[in-house]
């Protein structure tokens, strides 16, 4: 695939965040971009990782480095999945489709979110890469029965339930930008809009956004001036309680993955009910501010929990160095969303590819010069806490 001057010149996810804040109108930015309130936790999650260095093991034949291992029942080639992300299409038309192929080409997990503008049924026909679905589950009960059959017809690996959002963060920066789906044309955004031409050529002659996956059920959250705080106030149940995940899990029978675990307690629950993995996240600090960083606590849910359900670290990675100490403390692998959107935005498909492929080489260079070949060599040991 052919890559743009303005991809080639980003040379790590920051460079293709500010690409992609130059491409994007400002309030569909501020909506990748931003957390809850004071966006302490946002920040938290990445300076987490400067809490340890990395060491360096010498004279060690690193001509072959091998990333791959098992995530949810599937032989990845990387441990960095996709995460899902909402209302993927209004970064760029490509969309989620864009993201699955890419995930699929690098050898590793999409996730498609319920929230998302391309249904299950085209991600399903777009790849055969390792395929997760995540649920939101809605006051609407028939429709989770609904996601599970849809997502099994069209050949998705695992299943994943978020449960870190029971009621919507408080993003501030949404509420000022008044982000709304599809945007709402007030003077301000379509100022904002005509100065964005390339976003807004594509916006105009491609399909509808629609949220495709809930549309035929709830018209509300599709329609012109609707956000999403009041979407999910509207439709998201919170009441689900772990009698709920265990229903799900049961009706969807294979792999199973609870997103948004941040405590030992949860975990130890997540094990009991037999969920095959579970995804520490803080919802990249867009929910409780002052949570701590998922890197904070993976220490003490691995010990806890380790070696009984796969740990999925998800929140602030920004580089391969940040991946590594993860798998380091014994994380199974790693989750990435915004890094993936600022490549989609600032470039579509291949700006995804660079995202991915920036990653993934600095995984691989740091594993040279760390000296370890495979993620099993990547121990404790390769640590030190500042
Ligand atoms: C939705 O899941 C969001 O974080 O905006």
């Amino acid at each position: 695939m052919i890559m743009s001057r303005r991809l080639s010149r980003c040379f790590n996810v920051n460079d293709l965040r500010k690409a992609a804040k130059r491409r994007l109108p400002e309030s569909l930015f501020a909506y990748i971009d931003g957390g809850s309130d004071d966006e302490r936790t946002l920040r938290g999650n990445t300076s987490a990782f400067d809490q340890y260095d990395l060491l360096q093991r010498a004279l060690v034949d690193v001509s072959t480095i091998d990333l791959s291992t098992t995530v949810l029942g599937q032989k990845i080639d990387w441990p960095v999945l996709c995460a899902p992300t909402g209302m993927t299409r209004m970064f760029h038309y490509q969309g989620e489709k864009a993201v699955a192929r890419e995930a699929a080409l690098s050898g590793t997990f999409y996730s498609l979110s319920t929230l998302a503008t391309t249904s299950i049924e085209a991600v399903g026909a777009e790849t055969n890469g390792p395929k997760m679905f995540q649920v939101y589950v809605h006051k609407d009960r028939e429709l989770s029965r609904e996601f599970v059959q849809r997502a099994k017809t069209s050949g998705f690996d695992a299943l994943c339930l978020t449960v870190d959002l029971p009621a919507h963060g408080n993003r501030e920066r949404d509420l000022r930008t008044g982000m709304t789906l599809p945007p709402k044309l007030t003077l301000k955004s379509m100022l904002d809009v005509l100065i964005h031409p390339a976003w807004m050529y594509r916006y105009l002659t491609s399909d509808p956004i629609v949220l495709a996956n809930v549309e035929h059920k709830i018209s509300e959250g599709t329609g012109e001036t609707s956000n999403l705080l009041k979407y999910v106030a509207n439709q998201f149940d919170p009441t689900v309680s772990w009698k709920d995940a265990e229903w799900l899990m049961s009706e969807w029978g294979g792999p199973f993955a609870l997103k948004g675990i941040m405590s030992v307690d949860d975990a130890k629950k997540a094990v009991e009910i037999g969920a095959s993995a579970i995804i520490i996240s803080n919802h990249g600090g867009r929910q409780l501010d002052s949570s701590p960083a998922p890197f904070d606590v993976l220490p003490e849910i691995v010990d806890a929990v380790g070696g009984q359900i796969e740990i999925i670290l998800d929140g602030g990675i920004r580089r391969g160095t940040h991946v590594l100490k993860a798998m380091a403390l014994g994380a199974t692998a790693c989750m990435i969303g915004r890094p993936y959107l600022y490549g989609l935005a600032a470039g579509g498909q291949p700006g995804v590819a660079r995202a991915l492929d920036l990653l993934r080489s600095e995984i691989v260079l740091d594993m040279k010069l760390m000296g370890c070949r495979y993620l099993s060599e990547v121990t404790p040991a390769c640590l030190r806490k500042r």
